[in-house]
């Protein structure tokens, strides 16, 4: 009787409830384009252009949910939520939990959604040069290390850095987090380029002035001095702003060493392993499909100074005059990704591209054997689902789910053959 009372009376207060907080079906948007930005100017690129490009007002449809950055708390999406923007906030921490945020919002649909990362970024003068967009098939989470202050290492040392387990720089780290390289489709980073060679980069007077100091320092540099292209090469994640001849190289030689030879460190960043983490964890409950992702960063500062600088008057007193031109090339390569997958979705990327090289994580996930670390945790196989998981586990038909449960041991056991315990040598 109360509760039939109670019951009542609540209905009657939900029927007064504004509209906005009744989520009808018809309100899920499954988005083919989902660009994600880190910090304000580079999603404001979009929202300044994307009405010219003739694919619809990208700010149409303003959707918000739970758990975005306080500084960036709305979705964009056109009127159809065809092409949605997210600006996830700067850092590893920042861009995990508004990625995860996103994914878990019941206002979208994002199975066949393809995420297009697009930031500005550090470049590395032996890839690429300022205004430059490159295009990853890695990212590697270059700081995720032991770190000594080198003052008190011996003169020699190339970096303070030690990889987890290690006792010297420059070696496999033998106790693995699980985020330290990811690889992306290289199928899908060539359409896309192939795309981008549709673009108009910019260009300007004092970024080209700033470009010419690195003249001097041989053919290895010459990709410095020329005006911004497009290039295929790879991501190095860190939430500390590093910057420096000593530094870049470090993880120059870090990216190539843990992605076994195959990757090109090319552009630094603060975000990309945190955002492609979330996106492995949501794919392996098939949330999101990571075959679908697009890392693309454009070079705003060189890593390292030109030989008439110090690191330091690198970083603080010189104007390198490379963010406009940045921010304005991640637009212009990134409207003819979006137009080019819209312009084909019905056939070939609705159903999608299929990748030739191993997609995923360090611990192999999502299932197939990685090109790079100690193989695979799960033998290969792909995660099941936790539902999935946990429907099998209490059915107890499939002994393998039990799997899903025991990874941490299989990692704990792969470090002591290193002679690891906890975080450091036994
Ligand atoms: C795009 O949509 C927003 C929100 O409805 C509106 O304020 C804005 O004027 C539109 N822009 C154009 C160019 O139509
Ligand atoms: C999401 O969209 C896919 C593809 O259209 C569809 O198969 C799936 O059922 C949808 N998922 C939900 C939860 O609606
Ligand atoms: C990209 O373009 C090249 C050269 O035209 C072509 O050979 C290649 O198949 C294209 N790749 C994709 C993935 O579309
Ligand atoms: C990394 O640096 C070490 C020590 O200087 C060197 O022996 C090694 O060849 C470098 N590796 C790569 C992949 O650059
Ligand atoms: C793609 O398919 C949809 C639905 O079948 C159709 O409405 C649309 O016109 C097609 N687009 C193109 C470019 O063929
Ligand atoms: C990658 O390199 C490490 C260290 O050299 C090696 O132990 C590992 O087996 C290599 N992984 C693959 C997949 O080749």
């Amino acid at each position: 009787m109360f509760f039939t009372l109670v019951l009542s009376t609540l209905l009657t207060v939900m029927a007064h409830i504004p509209t906005v907080y009744a989520q009808p079906p018809s309100s899920v948007l499954s988005p083919k384009v989902f660009i994600i930005s880190m910090f304000d100017p580079e999603g404001q690129i979009w929202h300044d252009n994307f009405i010219q490009s003739g694919l619809g007002n990208l700010s149409s449809r303003v959707i918000t949910t739970p758990g975005l950055s306080m500084l960036y708390t709305r979705i964009f999406c056109t009127q159809t939520g065809t092409v949605c923007q997210l600006t996830v906030g700067e850092g590893e921490i920042n861009s995990a939990v508004s990625m995860t945020a996103l994914i878990l919002s019941s206002r979208f649909n994002l199975t066949q959604t393809y995420f297009l990362l697009a930031g500005i970024a550090g470049v590395n003068p032996r890839y690429a040069t300022i205004g430059s967009v490159a295009l990853a098939r890695y990212s590697v989470q270059v700081a995720l290390q032991y770190e000594i202050d080198p003052r008190s290492l011996p003169g020699d040392w190339p970096t303070g850095y030690i990889p987890y387990g290690r006792t010297y720089p420059f070696e496999y780290p033998c106790i693995t987090y699980g985020t330290e390289v990811f690889e992306l489709s290289a199928n899908l980073r060539d359409a896309a380029y192939n795309f981008t060679q549709r673009a108009k980069l910019v260009d300007a007077d004092e970024p080209r002035r700033y470009r010419a100091l690195y003249g001097s320092m041989g053919e290895s540099y010459r990709m410095a001095v020329r005006p911004p292209s497009v290039v295929k090469c790879d991501g190095a994640t860190s939430d500390v702003y590093y910057s420096g001849e000593k530094l870049a190289r470090a993880f120059e030689n870090t990216t190539a060493l843990w992605t076994n030879g195959t990757g090109a460190y090319c552009m630094s960043a603060q975000e990309d392993n945190a955002i492609l983490e979330v996106l492995v964890r949501f794919a392996i409950e098939g949330f999101v499909d990571f075959s679908r992702i697009i890392a693309m960063r454009t070079g705003s500062n060189f890593d390292r100074p030109p030989p008439s600088l110090s690191d330091w008057e690198h970083l603080t007193r010189a104007d390198q005059n490379g963010f406009h031109i940045a921010i304005a090339n991640l637009y212009n390569a990134g409207i003819e990704i979006v137009r080019g997958i819209l312009d084909n979705w019905n056939c070939t990327f609705e159903k999608g591209v299929a990748p030739a090289n191993y997609i995923g994580d360090i611990f192999g996930s999502l299932g197939g054997h990685p090109d790079f670390g100690f193989g695979s945790i799960t033998g290969g196989r792909r995660l099941k689902s936790a539902a999935a998981a946990a429907a099998a586990a209490a059915s107890k038909r499939d002994e393998n789910d039990r799997g899903r449960y025991t990874l941490a041991s299989v990692e704990m056991a792969r470090r002591r053959q290193f002679g690891v315990k906890g975080g450091m040598k036994m």
